[in-house]
């Protein structure tokens, strides 16, 4: 064999526009979302990851984050990775062996705080419900009675399944009377839905860029309280994370020294995704989100499809549907993709569609073309749908509710 025959052979790739569809899908699934023109330009610039420039974005996100979480806290960072990457902080620094944490669990996501806990050593107790079901605060109260914990998760919406946390301001006065700090994952809801962390009483809370803020992914964001911090300087060491450390961390969200080189450009996108929240205000964004949703709940069900999650505990910003029965979901969302461009997400294992309604998702053209989309998709499946019905009730709630708002 020659040393040519041993060399890795250089491959040559299509460029990403040669990759890319030629028309973009429009992102109307669990996330990533669309993102606004300000944070796409924002997204595609690059600076030093250190220095005056990069201070004052530093100091503006942290501002502009407290007014989203509603906190005072000034313990907040942005971390470089996806939502679970706050997730692992809050884990991995609060929790260690000999640590008790109750995870409430009601889906995909709220159960993985129970394999991040598990995986640093603490022990783990879990409060399931059945599927479709939200976590009450009844059952919190009879679970602490009956065990002392240090800390207790939730997820204000479980994206998995479309079910919404409602009682979760009860959920963390509870936590708190047992002693337990309370870590909240509002990676789906943060800006699409009432939080209010200090109010609430919540110590730990983190949201994902790609979401409700409409940012690029691949940047997270949490705001850890006094007691919070607190505890988890009690950590005994040795640490399991480095770059996950929030005592680390606080060199460069505090003190505008390096700990590691910042996603300079991620930030620079959430900077213009949380400047154009505070411009919009977040009762707007909450009256935009809300009337979007319901608009959009109105034209599903209108067309003869089936929303999966009862009213009083359905997440607005992810919808799940039931899939017709015969009907294969999967062709269907093909279909959407394909014909209409438009993308949905599929489920973990349910025989249900969902829609995001976050961020840009939230838009009256978006609600239109997805909405048509779905209706085509299914009714090729076999379904016998009313396409016209449900776009008059989507029209119809808008109109009634929505001047002004979308
Ligand atoms: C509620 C919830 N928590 C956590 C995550 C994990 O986010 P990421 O994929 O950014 O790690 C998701 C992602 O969909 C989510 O919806």
């Amino acid at each position: 064999m020659s040393p040519t025959d041993r060399n890795v052979p250089r491959p040559i790739p299509p460029s990403i526009i040669q990759v890319l569809p030629a028309e973009p899908l429009l992102l109307m699934g669990a996330g990533p979302v669309p993102v606004p023109a300000e944070v796409a330009r924002a997204g595609g610039l690059v600076i030093n990851h250190l220095g005056d420039t990069m201070n004052m974005v530093v100091d503006g996100v942290k501002e502009m984050a407290r007014y989203v979480f509603q906190t005072r806290d000034d313990k907040i960072y942005g971390i470089s990775g996806p939502a679970s990457a706050a997730m692992e902080m809050a884990m991995g620094s609060l929790l260690w062996p000999g640590r008790k944490v109750l995870v409430l669990k009601l889906g995909t996501f709220s159960n993985r705080f129970a394999q991040m806990a598990g995986g640093v050593g603490a022990q783990v107790d879990l409060l399931e419900v059945p599927d479709d079901e939200p976590v009450r605060a009844e059952q919190v109260e009879q679970k602490l009675a009956q065990g002392k914990y240090d800390v207790v998760t939730t997820v204000q919406g479980e994206t998995s399944c479309g079910v919404w946390t409602r009682e979760l301001p009860q959920i963390a006065g509870l936590a708190h009377q047992a002693g337990a700090l309370m870590v909240v994952d509002a990676v789906c809801t943060l800006s699409t839905m009432p939080l209010r962390k200090d109010d609430w009483g919540i110590d730990v809370v983190f949201t994902g860029s790609q979401k409700g803020l409409s940012s690029l992914p691949g940047v997270a964001l949490i705001a850890f309280s006094d007691a919070a911090w607190e505890a988890l300087q009690q950590h005994p060491g040795p640490k399991p994370h480095w770059c996950l450390d929030p005592v680390r961390a606080q060199h460069f969200w505090g003190e505008h020294t390096y700990h590691y080189t910042a996603p300079v450009t991620g930030l620079l996108a959430l900077y213009e995704a949380l400047r154009l929240i505070c411009e919009e205000t977040l009762e707007q964004r909450f009256a935009r989100h809300r009337h979007s949703a319901l608009a959009l709940q109105a034209g599903v069900e209108g067309m003869g499809l089936k929303l999966a999650i009862a009213a009083e505990h359905r997440l607005n910003s992810v919808l799940a549907i039931q899939i017709p029965q015969g009907a294969d979901g999967a062709r269907a969302r093909r279909y959407m993709a394909e014909r209409f461009k438009v993308q949905i997400s599929e489920s973990y294992g349910r025989n249900i569609v969902r829609i995001g309604q976050m961020g840009e998702q939230c838009r009256s053209p978006n609600l239109f073309r997805t909405l048509h989309a779905l209706g085509v998709a299914f009714s090729r499946e076999g379904a016998k749908l009313d396409l016209s019905r449900g776009m008059a009730e989507l029209e119809a709630h808008l109109i009634a509710h929505a001047a002004g708002v979308l």
